[in-house]
């Protein structure tokens, strides 16, 4: 990973070894300057809005307010946008995949059309769940380390499962190499160059939690903690808040120690692969960053923040503890304000921070 020509990035180790980047100017124009022919995500949250509303299955998520994680946070407020309940399917990502296919009927073409894509849990559901909603079909390819309990459920939505490689990679090859040699359409959440579209309305269609969010808020948060995979739930969040609240609210990305994609791009001044261990954070377990979400946190994120296994689950046994189960993927964001609040790491929280973070599944 080289950041040859890109100035040193302004970067804090703590006592207790979190990493914290703070996006500089500089390193946001350098990341700008290699995707040039990469889009910024889309801001129009009243497309997807609008056509959520024609579906029985759409309700709003609640959006809680959480004194006990406030305390043990030290900050003044914590408000939870709580997508567990998200549609029936367990998380925010019901939003992404399934809009797309959405789109696709409105325009009469999803009726008969096949969506394969590789999934490790929640985006494959979308994409089973929307294929089954608009009579179209939904191959999903997993690698061996997905348990049949999940291969099961995506069953049930109607999907057809192919097991292919040992890991994520491995299986979005083949979903890939599926597409490609039987002309399906390939429905990643992540985007790379060339594959640019469909990721661009995927993460369209997470707008709408933060949309909801913006509206439930009882005042502008002073910081937004968002957990990061690929980054596309991120710079959905980022965009949507740049456009409601300003410059305002310092917006802090979070990722595990183990797959820092976003951190590393962003110190390196372009995309890169990043190499780590698995992560207990399955969901946020992704090497690389989807390059439309990189663009945007580029331009919309202050900082990015590598988070241990450890502090991982304390992050969700906090949750439980406040009444909230979920995952350590889920709780990734309430995670990294605990541990940034008690490490004195220079995000400016106080007693007086009004923090907004997204518990974005239900628990295991
Ligand atoms: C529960 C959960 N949280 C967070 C994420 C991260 O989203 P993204 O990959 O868009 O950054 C995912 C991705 O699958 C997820 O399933």
């Amino acid at each position: 990973m080289s950041g040859l020509g890109v100035p040193s990035p302004d970067i804090c180790c703590d006592t207790h070894g979190m990493n914290v980047l703070h996006k500089t100017p500089d390193l946001a124009d350098a990341v700008l300057a290699t995707l040039a022919d990469i889009p910024f995500p889309s801001v129009e949250a009243e497309r997807p809005s609008a056509l959520l509303r024609r579906c029985p299955a759409a309700a709003k998520t609640p959006l809680s307010d959480a004194p006990d994680l406030a305390k043990a946070a030290g900050v003044g407020e914590v408000h939870i946008k709580d997508e567990r309940e998200r549609m029936g399917l367990g998380s925010f990502k019901a939003l992404g995949a399934a809009y797309v296919i959405a789109r696709d009927a409105e325009e009469g073409n999803a009726t008969g059309r096949t969506y394969v894509t590789a999934s490790a849990g929640n985006h494959g559901l979308s994409v089973a769940a929307g294929a089954q909603a608009f009579g179209a079909r939904a191959v999903v390819y997993l690698a061996d380390t997905v348990p049949e309990g999940f291969a099961d459920r995506l069953r049930s939505f109607g999907a057809e499962v192919v097991r292919h490689g040992a890991i994520y990679e491995e299986a979005m090859a083949g979903a890939a190499q599926a597409a490609k040699d039987n002309e399906w359409a390939l429905l990643s959440d992540s985007s790379w160059p060339g594959y640019l579209d469909r990721p661009y309305t995927l993460m369209e269609g997470y707008l709408v939690l933060m949309q909801e969010a913006v509206a439930q808020m009882p005042a502008p948060p002073t910081h937004i903690f968002l957990q990061a995979g690929v980054g596309g739930l991120a710079t959905a969040c980022a965009a949507y808040s740049r456009v409601a609240w300003g410059a305002g609210p310092r917006i802090i990305v979070v990722e595990p120690e183990a797959a820092p994609a976003l951190y590393e791009s962003i110190k390196a001044g372009s995309a890169q692969v990043t190499e780590g261990p698995e992560s207990a954070m399955g969901r946020l377990d992704c090497k690389e960053p989807s390059l439309i979400a990189l663009k945007g946190l580029a331009r919309d994120a202050n900082d990015f923040i590598l988070i241990t296994e450890e502090e991982g689950t304390t992050g969700s046994a906090a949750c439980a503890e406040a009444g909230y189960p979920t995952t350590p993927s889920g709780a990734a964001g309430v995670a990294g304000l605990l541990s940034a609040r008690h490490t004195g790491d220079g995000l400016g929280l106080s007693d007086n921070s009004r923090v907004l973070v997204i518990l974005s599944e239900q628990a295991a």
